[in-house]
């Protein structure tokens, strides 16, 4: 079974990570660090441990080094509620009241589903046993004799009348195109204290429905989950859980950090502001949400951003403080791309392969091959701009454009990429600066 987050030793963290991202060891360290502290806070003496705050972290790098690739593969980690957000979001011109507090209602409505999908699994037989007895009223009306009921349900069970029509009664769903129409900005505090009103009028309407057993099975099962998973149980487990593991991924952060001091036009002003808005939330504060106030006190920030126009030290000072941690993500090298195009767990060439597979041809790629792959991407890289890892993906594209092309018409058949077969699709574009400029 797969551990959860807070059973994991940094060094376990630190491998589940490395099945994904290649080298950054210092920043996968930092992130195993951090949540590990977590780990550790909660088995404290209650008041030493509301002392204790998490050390949020900030991850510095190029572009295309893996900053937001470490919290995608974070967020897959079991048991940590996790959001990632955008920092640039909160400075769009009509977003409306820069609504940074959407960020702990977000990573709070992450728990509630990650704790009541955990509780559906743990209650799923009950659930399938009561839709069985539900199938076997509907099948036998009446009052028929145990015996017959016993039969039925083997032949329920052995699928037999799978396709015979039944009427069950379905509660139609809530809510309805006119409350869509409206949601979609920060309409979500209306629909908090709407939606508990609007759902007893219009959410318990049943409707009666012929079904097959089959599809009654379905809708029934999730009925009975439904009734019987305690959402009161739910919200306390995820609000206890999103307070002390969750973990809010704040990307593009550079890009809300205000270079001048003098002569700041309106732009800078709104970077700032979005600043000060997240700093109370980064801080600890109570977050109103529709499962009730959400304290963010423990909740752990790592921030990530290139830092190219901008440093940590642009940031305001309160939220530098808030941010002890600094973790520098290396530039990769070409040993590093030829890792990248190969180890990963669905590595980029893993991925080309299987998608042309599918096709019938076996794309094979030897070692010289993938090492001028690796060269040319890098010296692409530094001879136009350095987009990191991301540049692989524009030059595989290129090298395998023709095959995709061709390869529903030669099914069967293998292709070996070999470097000769490299430098002959990509040599001429890559000693051409301009032409590489424009095409990868
Ligand atoms: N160290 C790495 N190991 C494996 N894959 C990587 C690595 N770095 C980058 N990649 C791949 O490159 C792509 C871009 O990486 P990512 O999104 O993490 O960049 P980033 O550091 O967040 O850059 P930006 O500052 O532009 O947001 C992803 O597809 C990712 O899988
Ligand atoms: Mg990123």
């Amino acid at each position: 079974m797969k551990l959860k987050l807070d059973q994991m030793t940094p060094r376990q963290i630190v491998q589940e990570l490395d099945k994904y991202i290649i080298g950054q060891d210092k920043a996968k360290k930092a992130v195993a660090i951090a949540l590990r502290n977590r780990t550790r806070r909660q088995k404290l003496a209650e008041d030493l441990r509301e002392e204790i705050y998490p050390k949020n972290i900030i991850m510095i790098g190029s572009t295309g080094v893996g900053k937001t690739e470490i919290a995608r593969r974070l967020s897959k980690l079991a048991g940590a509620p996790f959001i990632k957000v955008e920092a640039t979001k909160y400075t769009e011109v009509g977003y409306v009241g820069r609504d940074v507090e959407s960020m702990v209602r977000d990573l709070m409505a992450a728990g509630v589903a990650m704790v009541k999908a955990e509780l559906q699994e743990s209650l799923a037989e009950e659930a399938r046993l009561r839709t069985e007895e539900i199938l076997l009223d509907l099948l036998l009306p009446g009052t028929p004799s145990a015996e017959t009921r016993e039969k039925f349900r083997e032949k329920l069970l052995a699928g037999e009348f799978d396709d015979k029509k039944v009427e069950i009664q379905v509660s139609g769903k809530s809510g309805g195109p006119a409350i869509e129409v409206m949601s979609g900005s920060n309409l979500e505090e209306l629909d908090m204290n709407l939606s508990g009103a609007l759902g007893n009028i219009f959410g318990q309407r049943k409707k009666k429905r012929t079904v097959s057993i089959k599809q009654a099975r379905e809708v029934l099962f999730a009925e009975e989950l439904d009734k019987l998973v305690d959402m009161e149980q739910v919200v306390d487990l995820a609000r206890d859980r999103v307070q002390n593991m969750g973990i809010i991924f704040i990307d593009e952060i550079d890009k809300i950090a205000s270079r001048s001091t003098e002569g700041r036009g309106g732009a800078d002003v709104s970077r700032e502001g979005v600043q000060r808005d997240i700093l109370p939330i980064v801080e600890g504060s109570k977050v109103t949400t529709k499962w009730g106030a959400v304290d963010t006190s423990h909740v752990l920030f790592i921030a990530a951003g290139a830092f190219h126009m901008s440093k940590p030290s642009d940031l305001i000072p309160e939220l530098q403080g808030r941010f002890p941690i600094r973790v520098e993500l290396e530039d990769l090298t070409r040993e590093d791309f030829q890792r990248i195009l190969t180890q990963p767990k669905n590595s980029l060439l893993l991925q080309y392969k299987e998608l042309l597979s599918t096709e019938g041809v076996d794309v094979q790629f030897t070692d010289e091959g993938v090492a001028r792959l690796a060269e040319i991407a890098f010296e692409v890289n530094s001879r136009t701009e350095n987009i990191g890892a991301r540049r692989l993906h524009t030059v595989l594209e290129l090298l395998l454009e023709e095959l995709s092309f061709t390869a529903p018409e030669i099914p069967g058949q293998t292709v070996v990429i070999t470097a000769p077969y490299v430098e002959e699709r990509l040599g001429t574009i890559v000693h051409d600066e301009d032409l590489a400029r424009f095409i990868l």
